[in-house]
């Protein structure tokens, strides 16, 4: 993917992006416009290791689980959290601010975001993942209900689009725009707001991402339905710190 492919991709907001910031809309949320959204984001379905689709009941409170969106080698963190998580004002990389469009789901409580740091682009991998939510308080920086890189101790905050709260990231993770269908109670991701940083992820760890997701198929575009699974299970050593 050239750097131009990757700008003409996230230049505009598709009807999908459209559409869950139109929710926001319509809940009184003032609604600005990402700078970057991903065009023609794919609409997937979440399923489980047994390919039965991931209901919203099934997700445990507080669930640190992962799947790949929108590339079969980027990483996603899915979280239930304890609380509604509404509409909140956060700033690109750019400095640019954007709405994010808020938890989904019958208590508006589960979110996703790209599990690549926007700091240094540590990212959950099979062998470690740098990026978990966890509930306690973490040890580095004493924040609880957070998703904290470990490379570096960057905290963000999932229940306000991934907002900075510590740490040397200066800017909100990607946020993956989930759907829910409520007479299924099945999941969807839809798409991807904030700051694109595919192209240099794609790049920093090319060999790798070979290697684990296949010569080309790695920054393919995913499909149809998509596992997602524990981090802890996904992952041999989900760094605590
Ligand atoms: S790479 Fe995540 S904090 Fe540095």
């Amino acid at each position: 993917m050239t750097e131009k492919t990757d700008r003409r991709q996230f230049i505009r907001l598709c009807g999908r992006t459209a559409a869950a910031m139109a929710v926001a809309r319509a809940a009184g949320h003032r609604v600005i416009a990402p700078a970057f959204a991903l065009e023609n984001p794919p609409r997937v379905r979440l399923v489980k290791a047994d390919g039965s689709p991931l209901k919203a009941k099934d997700l445990p409170l507080h669930a640190n689980w992962i799947f790949h969106y929108p590339y079969h080698s980027s990483p996603a963190l899915l979280i239930k959290l304890d609380d509604p998580a509404p509409p909140t004002e956060v700033e690109d990389k750019d400095g640019k601010a954007y709405t994010w469009p808020g938890g989904v789901g019958p208590d508006k409580n589960i979110v996703a975001y790209a599990a690549i740091c926007a700091h240094a682009l540590s990212y959950d991998s099979k062998e470690t993942a740098f990026l978990n939510y966890r509930r306690e308080r973490n040890q580095m920086t004493g924040h609880g209900r957070v998703i904290t890189c470990c490379a570096h101790a960057s905290v963000y905050d999932p229940a306000a689009g991934a907002k900075v709260l510590a740490g040397p990231a200066k800017f909100p993770l990607a946020a993956v725009l989930l759907e829910h269908r409520a007479e299924t109670d099945e999941l969807f991701a839809v798409g991807l707001i904030g700051s694109e940083l595919y192209g240099e992820f794609f790049k920093a760890y090319r060999k790798e991402l070979r290697k684990a997701f296949g010569r080309s198929r790695y920054k393919k575009m995913v499909e149809g339905d998509v596992v997602a699974m524990p981090v802890k299970e996904y992952s041999e050593d989900a760094i605590k710190c």
